[in-house]
């Protein structure tokens, strides 16, 4: 599976934003056709979106369109539209406030109609926006309903408007979070996402951070959904990949570490142990599992 650490917003109806992103460090770019369009763009904006999916060069990079609710008079004709045009070029669908498996059954069956009439391949996945409260209530029979669904993706400022959290900044994504709660304020919703992905087999992914020149508040964002299990994040600015890319990176350290316990664990079982000593920790199969974990990441990005 290619790596999902960045994954990159861009409004669907600013061309320029388009090539720009094509040419990005992002893993992911994610063509927008919802929250950042206006309402009287959102034709137009579905049109760009097409153009740059079959004139832009994608083939480096995982190509996602984000559509509108399915609660909106756009979204049947986004997904029709634009997986008819440019559905080979597509990896996945985006639905954006998901909150039933119906939500996916529905996605699914047009998805399969349009392979079907086209009688090409049926590769597009979805991505399923975990964003209200009754989203994430049902995120494991969202995550189950169909294997088209690769990824959950955490949409913080929607779903603190759910639950009605205190909007904390300007963009609601992420800001001066410790100064309103002695803790991780998102901790309860990310890790009951990942938890639900993860045990599908699924990629769990953060919402992006808001202010996007606060390149240490995005940092620490990315490090807590990193160690909550996220495999990734989205940027809403180009300027945030670099710095969620490497968080999302396994370091030198880690790998030369993980490296040790794998090696440890083969000389251990050669000796008939379970747990040994590794630089005066214990390491035991769940601490094997981890690391050969993190090796396999490693070697997906080509580092070992
Ligand atoms: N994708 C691609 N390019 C982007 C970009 C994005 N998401 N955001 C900014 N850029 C480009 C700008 O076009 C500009 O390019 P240029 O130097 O060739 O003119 C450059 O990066 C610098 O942009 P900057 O001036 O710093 O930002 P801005 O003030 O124009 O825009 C935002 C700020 C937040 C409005 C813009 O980044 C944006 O629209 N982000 C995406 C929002 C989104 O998708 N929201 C929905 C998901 S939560
Ligand atoms: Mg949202």
């Amino acid at each position: 599976m290619k790596p999902r650490r960045s994954n990159l917003s861009v409004p669907g109806h600013v061309a320029k934003m388009h090539a720009k992103a094509a040419e990005s460090a992002a893993d992911v770019v994610m063509l927008d056709l919802e929250d950042s369009v206006p309402l009287e763009a959102k034709e137009s904006a579905r049109q760009q979106v097409i153009d740059s999916l079959l004139h832009l060069d994608w083939s480096k990079k995982t190509v996602t369109v984000r559509i509108n609710a399915l609660d909106t008079p756009f979204a049947y004709r986004d997904l029709i539209e634009v997986v008819e045009q440019a559905g080979p070029v597509l990896d996945a669908i985006v639905l954006p406030k998901v909150n039933h498996e119906g939500d996916i059954h529905f996605a699914d069956r047009l998805l399969t109609g349009i392979a079907l009439a086209k009688g090409g391949p049926d590769q597009i996945g979805l991505e399923a926006s975990i964003e209200t409260a009754v989203g994430l209530l049902h995120a494991s029979a969202i995550v189950n309903a169909s294997p088209r669904v690769k990824t959950l993706v955490f949409g913080i400022a929607d779903y603190s408007a759910s639950i009605g959290a205190r909007l904390v900044s300007i963009s609601g994504h992420g800001e001066k979070e410790e100064e309103l709660y002695p803790g991780h304020r998102w901790h309860f919703a990310i890790s009951k996402m990942v938890m639900n992905a993860k045990a599908a087999g699924k990629l769990a992914i953060d919402a992006p951070y808001g202010n996007f020149k606060d390149e240490e508040g995005l940092r620490r964002s990315a490090v807590m959904a990193c160690a909550l299990g996220c495999d990734g994040k989205w940027a809403i600015h180009p300027g945030q990949i670099a710095a969620i890319n490497e968080v999302f990176t396994p370091s030198k350290e880690d790998i030369e570490l993980a490296a040790k316990v794998i090696q440890a664990n083969e000389e251990a079982k050669n000796a008939g142990r379970g747990a040994v000593a590794v630089e005066g920790r214990m390491v035991d199969q769940a601490t094997v599992r981890l690391a050969t974990q993190l090796w396999e990441q490693a070697r997906h990005l080509g580092l070992v």
